[in-house]
Parts: C-alpha cells; sequence; structure tokens
C-alpha cells in the first residue's frame, strides 16, 4: 500500500472540506434546537432564611433534580451534570428524586455517577414516585454504598461554626411521606431546610415553619408549547415561591420522561446562596 505523502493528505483534506463545512453547520443548527439534549444552565438564587438564621449565612447549595437516567437520558448526560456542579464546588448537594425512571437496571451506573459528586458538608437525597415505582429500596441501597445520605422520613443537622442547620428530607407525597416524623427532635431554633420531590408538600412545609423547600417532579412542563405559557406559568411549576416565612423552589430538573426531548423548558442546575434575614423575607434572582 503506497505511502501517503503530505500533499496527498493536504489534497485529501481540501476535497473533505465541503463535507465538514456540511457537518458544522448541522451541528450547529442541531445544538441551536430548543429540543436538542443540552448541558444544563445554572440559576443562581439568594435564599433569604428567616430568624436566627445565621447559621446558614453564605452556604452555597446546589440542586439536582429528576435525573431520569434511562432510555432517553445517557449516563454521558449525568456524568455531565456531575462534573459542572463539581466545578461549582457547592457546600451542599441536594438531590431531589427521580434517579431512574422505570427500570432496575440504570439503578447501580447513576448511584455510581452521582457518587462522585462533592461536597464539604455532604450529597443527601430524597426519592421520588420513580424512584418508589422501580425499587425504592435498591435505589437507598445503591445510593448510601456511594457515600450519599437518603433522607427517608428523617433529618440530620449539619455543623458550621455559628451553629446548626436542619436538613430534613421525606419520601415522595404519593408514598410513604411523613413529614413530622422526619422533624421530630429537630431544634426549633435553627433554620430548617426540606426536600421533598413533589412540590405538594408546600402548604405543610408552610405549617410546620420550614424555611426553604427543595423540590423538583414538574420538569417545568418539559414540553412548553408556545402560546400557552399561562398553562407552565402556574404556581409550583416551576421557580421560586413563598408564603409566610417559607420558599420553595422547584427545579426544572435535568432529564426527560414519556418524550425524548424537551423544549422550551431547558435543564437546570440550580445553586442557592442562603443568606441570613433580619427583617422581612425577601428574595432576589441572580444571574450568572
Ligand atoms: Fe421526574
Amino acid at each position: 500500500m503506497p505511502i501517503s505523502t503530505l500533499d496527498d493528505r493536504r489534497k485529501t483534506h481540501w476535497a473533505w472540506r465541503p463535507v465538514r463545512q456540511t457537518r458544522m453547520r448541522w451541528g450547529r443548527w442541531l445544538a441551536d434546537r430548543p429540543t436538542y439534549p443540552r448541558l444544563p444552565e445554572f440559576s443562581n438564587l439568594d435564599i433569604f432564611l428567616s430568624g436566627n438564621s445565621e447559621q446558614g449565612d453564605g452556604l452555597r447549595a446546589a440542586q439536582l433534580s429528576d435525573v431520569h437516567h434511562g432510555l432517553f437520558v445517557s449516563l454521558r448526560e449525568v456524568e455531565h451534570a456531575v462534573e459542572l456542579i463539581n466545578y461549582k464546588s457547592p457546600d451542599l448537594v441536594l438531590l431531589t428524586g427521580d434517579f431512574v425512571t422505570r427500570s432496575w437496571v440504570h439503578i447501580e451506573p447513576v448511584a455510581k455517577a452521582l457518587g462522585k459528586l462533592q461536597a464539604n458538608l455532604g450529597v443527601f437525597a430524597v426519592l421520588g414516585n420513580h424512584d418508589h415505582r422501580t425499587d425504592a429500596g435498591s435505589i437507598e441501597h445503591q445510593l448510601t454504598g456511594n457515600g450519599i445520605q437518603v433522607l427517608r422520613n428523617r433529618h440530620v443537622v449539619l455543623q458550621r461554626e455559628r451553629g446548626g442547620i436542619g436538613l430534613a428530607g421525606v419520601d415522595d407525597v404519593w408514598y410513604s411521606c411523613d413529614l413530622a416524623k422526619a422533624l421530630k427532635g429537630m431544634p426549633q431554633d435553627i433554620p430548617r431546610i426540606l426536600l421533598c420531590h413533589n412540590p405538594s408538600i408546600f402548604l405543610e412545609a408552610v405549617r410546620e415553619g420550614i424555611d426553604f423547600v427543595a423540590s423538583g417532579h414538574t420538569h417545568g412542563g418539559q414540553v412548553r408549547v408556545p402560546g400557552l405559557n399561562a398553562m407552565y406559568n402556574r404556581p409550583f411549576r416551576s421557580g421560586l415561591q413563598r408564603l409566610s416565612k417559607t420558599q420553595i423552589y422547584v427545579s426544572r430538573g435535568i432529564g426527560r420522561v414519556v418524550l425524548p426531548v424537551r423544549l422550551g423548558c431547558p435543564p437546570e442546575i440550580p445553586i442557592f446562596h442562603l443568606r441570613s434575614s433580619s427583617g422581612d423575607i425577601n428574595y432576589t434572582h441572580a444571574s450568572g
């Protein structure tokens, strides 16, 4: 076989140029489509905790929700999300359920990928409705085995220099959710954060004096048909809401179910910047 010279390679290089350009144009076109699986975007939010909340001041927490590893969400996508979160070096990572969609074969790989998350105060998880439907016990076992604390109707108190922060987690509201049990024994005078997959826990959280709830479940609508914005802007579909001193953030998550696409509803990784508040609670959205 003749050895190709530099000239031959140059000729080949130029001959393939139109093909390469066409391929790049298609690549750009695909990357610009709202349905194309994109990298998640960061949503930066200041969360003002009420009362004696010095303990939480300055804490940064990343949320990852509705991963749905399975037919429509590859392991590579999950690994990308993990890399993005680690790049932000949060103090805490909050995983709000739906790690798989339906099949138990995806449990071990997704748990292993999520086990690479890094946060100095720890990685905490609650289960979603899809996790309960697939195999709650196995998902809990695999996540725990990969260094993730699964909060199933229980709480932990995170110790910081200025005092403790209560972090509670409950099972999904359609299954074995028990908020009273999760909060039992939690000191009253520390900031209280709750993880619950489904945002419908909100009114109960208000009654229990929770400061901040992190939820998912809705995927923000996942497929937002242009012209039907009113439907997607309903309370608790996505974003930050507040009632009394309790705030809730409903993440759009990163995964896809039923349909293999997202439309007009990009995947997100919220980063919460917890602040102390001495007066009325307020909140702002920050970009970047
Ligand atoms: Fe989900």
